[in-house]
Parts: C-alpha cells; structure tokens; sequence
C-alpha cells in the first residue's frame, strides 16, 4: 500500500481509527462511520437507520461505501484506502459473477482437483450444467451438440441479468440465425464487437411444486479469499415461475425462467408473497415429502456448490482486506433432488417485492454490516452472527454443540439454510452495546 505522501493522484478515503472509527482528539470519544452509497434499496435504508452511521455526499470522504459494480469498475483504482475502510466488492467479482468466467474456474478447479486428488474428488465439482462460451468454443460446442440430439439447450449473454437476452433451442440453426442477426445487444449492433453467451444444457427435469418450476435465491458472504473466510445465511427464498412448466413452449419466459418479473395476473398469485416461498417454508416442505435425512443430504449438497465454486476463484480473484462481498447464488433442483448451480451475482436484487421479503432483506444486510463489523464490536472467534453462520474458514466450520456431545466423530457443518432464524436473540446476546448508545 502506498503511504500517504505518495498517493497524491488517488482519491484518499478514510481516516484509520481503532476499531474503525474515527476518533478525534482525546476527550471527544467516538465519533461515527461515515457511509457512501451508490443503491436506492433497501441497503439506504438499513444504512440511514444504524446508529452512529452519517451519509457522505459526492467526493466526500467514507469510510464505507456500499457501491455498484460500475463505481467499482470506474474508481476503485484509483482510491487510496486506509486500513479500515470497507467496500461491498472485490475488484475482480467477476471472476465468479460472469457466466463464462464462472464456468471457466470450475472447469480449471475440476481439472487441478483431478490431477491432485482423483476422479472421485473432481467429481464433486459436477454441479454445474454442461457449458460452452459462445463465440470462442463454438466448434466445441457443435460436438457436443451433435452427441446429445433432441436435447434443450438456453442461450444466456455472459453479464446480463433479469433474463434479458435469454432463449432455449433445440436446433443448431436456431443459434446460425441469431449468429445472423441477433447475437449482438442494442449498444453493440454498429460496432464490431460481438457480445459473448453461453450456451448451457437446460435442465429438463426441474423439480416442481404445484406444476410449476423455482429455482433458490441464497446468500454467502465472503470477507476474505485468502484464507477463504465465508458466511451462510439462513434466510433466502424459492422464486416460482408464473406459469406451470412444460417442455412443449420452449419460448415463453414465463414458463422457464423463474427471474422473470412475475405475471400479477397468475391464478396463484398471492399480492402480498408475490411468487415467492421463503427458505424455512421450502425446507417444511421437502422434509414433509422427502424425509430429514434426504434434505439433509440435499442442504449439504448445495453447501457443497458453495464451498467449492469460491475455491474454484479462491487464486483468482485479488484479495483485500478492504473488500466483502454478498453473493446472492442461484440454485436449481431437479427431480433427483440435485442441487445445480445456475449463477452467481455480484448485486443480488435488494429491491424488495413484498413486506415479508422488505423485512428478510433489512436483516440480512444489518447482520451483513454486524460482520463487516465496522464498529469493532465482534472479537473474530464467532461462528454464528445473527442469521449468518460461519460456513467455511479456511476449512470446514463444525457446529459446537457436536464438538461437546458427540465428540469429534460424527461433526456436521455449522450450516442452518433454511432452518430457525432466532437472529435477534442471538445478536442480543452477542453484541456489546456501543457505548453512549442505545443496544441495537
Ligand atoms: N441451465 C438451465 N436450466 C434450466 N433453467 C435455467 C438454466 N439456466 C437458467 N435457467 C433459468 O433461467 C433463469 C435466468 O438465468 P440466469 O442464468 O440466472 O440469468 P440472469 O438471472 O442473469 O438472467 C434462472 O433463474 C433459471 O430459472
Ligand atoms: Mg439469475
């Protein structure tokens, strides 16, 4: 890092305090954090409510920035960051937030693991539909193509999102048309650059409730690549296509895209839930039909997509210690019961769509800046924060209360998807007030 003095050309954010705030002349004790941010959701909001945390304006100096993608893209270079200050992405998020990229360090990961640990190994990286990035593996993909005939596939551009420029084919002319005339988005169509996709298997045997297919909307935290330090949530939603699923429509986005927005029109459609289920009511649901040990297995399955798709970066993406990032996973079931990795973004949608989804939201991000932990009133040995659990650091976390009772032999993960979120008792317990401040 460079010192101060030879900074001068970059942007000087923040001013280092203990415990990240800023202390000004002995006597005045505490002051407070002062906090950017690029989003009008329910982040401002969170952050406009947290006590002692003021907004900064324009080039003011922060010490927290929530920002998009685009600042980051634009400034982050050239902003000289004191050692406390935090910023919500790391420099290169898209490394796993792009859909070719994605695929890419999973396939490298597989192979390495292949290499050094076996087949069996590897083989725990088989989560994510088989994927081609299109122009570069065109030919690549013709093959493949041609030894799976009848089979759907769905066109996606790389760094889109919402399912804008999305669509399933069946046949290779389908793709030589859009090569033609539609392979290229608005802003790019005069000029030579073409837009890079990716085609993917589709999944043709989704799991269905009530006929009609979702896919789940998780939450991970990272606070650190290396060593990889990451957090679960134990809140997310099931998102539900509007209308019910069958292989016959393959053009029609209502049917197979669960992230298209929802048709309020829907006989099934509920004003105040919209399409969605909340995590703790789709876990009822599956242990009702399938059994504790089935979904237990199927929760640590999708764990499993966690842990290893941050590996597959882990080299990848530039470390520091002034970055965290929420991730906001998209996972697909599929009548077997196997949980398979869609996507990850980088901007999980913080716009919330209903009361109970407005609540879910303002908890996950408060508990994101209790661990982000700004007011440096965590002693880093946690495993639990709130609704979060400590998932992963630098190797399997495993629930206490196993270590106690049962002893090192039978140890299951501190994970808790889906399960009771008692946050608030939690954090009563666990969060010293900050002093001249009323408990939070
Ligand atoms: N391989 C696939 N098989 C089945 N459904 C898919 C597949 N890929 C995407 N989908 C559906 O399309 C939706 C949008 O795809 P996604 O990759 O998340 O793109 P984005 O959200 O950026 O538009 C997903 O939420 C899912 O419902
Ligand atoms: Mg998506």
């Amino acid at each position: 890092m460079l010192p101060r003095n030879m900074a001068k050309n970059k942007t000087s954010v923040g001013y280092k305090g203990p415990y990240g705030y800023q202390k000004r002349r002995d006597g005045e004790g505490r002051s407070c954090v002062r906090y950017k941010c690029g989003l009008t959701n329910t982040i401002q909001d969170v952050l406009r409510q947290r006590p002692g945390w003021i907004e900064v304006k324009d080039d003011g100096e922060w010490d927290f920035n929530w920002c998009d993608v685009g600042w980051l893209r634009e400034n982050f270079d050239h902003s000289y960051m004191e050692e406390h200050v935090r910023i919500s992405h790391f420099r290169n998020h898209y490394e796993l937030t792009r859909k070719n990229l994605m695929v890419k360090n999973l396939k490298r990961y597989r192979k390495t693991l292949e290499r050094e640990a076996g087949r069996i190994e590897a083989a725990k990286c088989d989560f994510f539909p088989r994927t081609f990035e299109l122009p570069s593996e065109y030919h690549l993909f013709v093959e493949e193509f041609k030894r799976s005939p009848g089979s759907t596939w769905i066109m996606k551009p790389v760094a889109r999102s919402q399912g804008k420029g999305i669509f399933l084919f069946r046949k290779l002319k389908d793709i030589t048309d859009w090569k033609k005339d539609g392979s290229r988005s608005e802003e790019q169509r005069d000029e030579t650059q073409v837009e890079s996709y990716v085609a993917q298997r589709y999944i043709e045997n989704p799991y269905l409730i009530s006929g009609r297919k979702f896919d789940l909307r998780v939450y991970v935290l990272v606070t650190s690549y290396i060593p990889l330090r990451t957090w679960l949530y134990r809140d997310g939603f099931a998102r539900f296509s509007s209308t019910r699923f069958s292989l016959n429509s393959i053009d029609d986005h209502y049917v197979h895209l669960t992230n298209v927005a929802v048709q309020k029109t829907a006989p099934d459609y509920d004003p105040e839930k919209g399409c969605k289920w909340q995590m703790q009511q789709l876990r009822r649901y599956l242990t009702a039909r399938h059994g504790t040990k089935t979904v237990e297995a199927l929760f640590k399955d999708i764990d499993n997509i966690f842990v290893r798709s941050l590996q597959s970066v882990q080299k990848v993406i530039i470390n520091d210690k002034h970055c965290f990032e929420l991730y906001g996973y998209d996972i697909l079931l599929d009548q077997d019961l196997k949980p398979w990795l869609i996507e990850v973004n980088a901007s999980p949608s913080l716009t919330a769509s209903s009361q109970e989804d407005y609540e879910m939201k303002c908890h996950l991000l408060e508990d994101t800046l209790h661990i982000v932990d700004m007011e440096g009133r965590l002693i880093g040995k946690e495993k639990r924060v709130g609704g979060y659990d400590l998932m992963w650091n630098d190797g399997p976390v495993y629930r206490d209360v196993d270590l106690e009772t049962l002893g090192s032999s039978c140890l299951s993960a501190n994970t808790h998807l889906g399960c009771v979120n008692d946050r608030k008792k939690q954090l009563c317990q666990l969060l010293k007030p900050i002093p001249g401040q009323k408990r939070i």
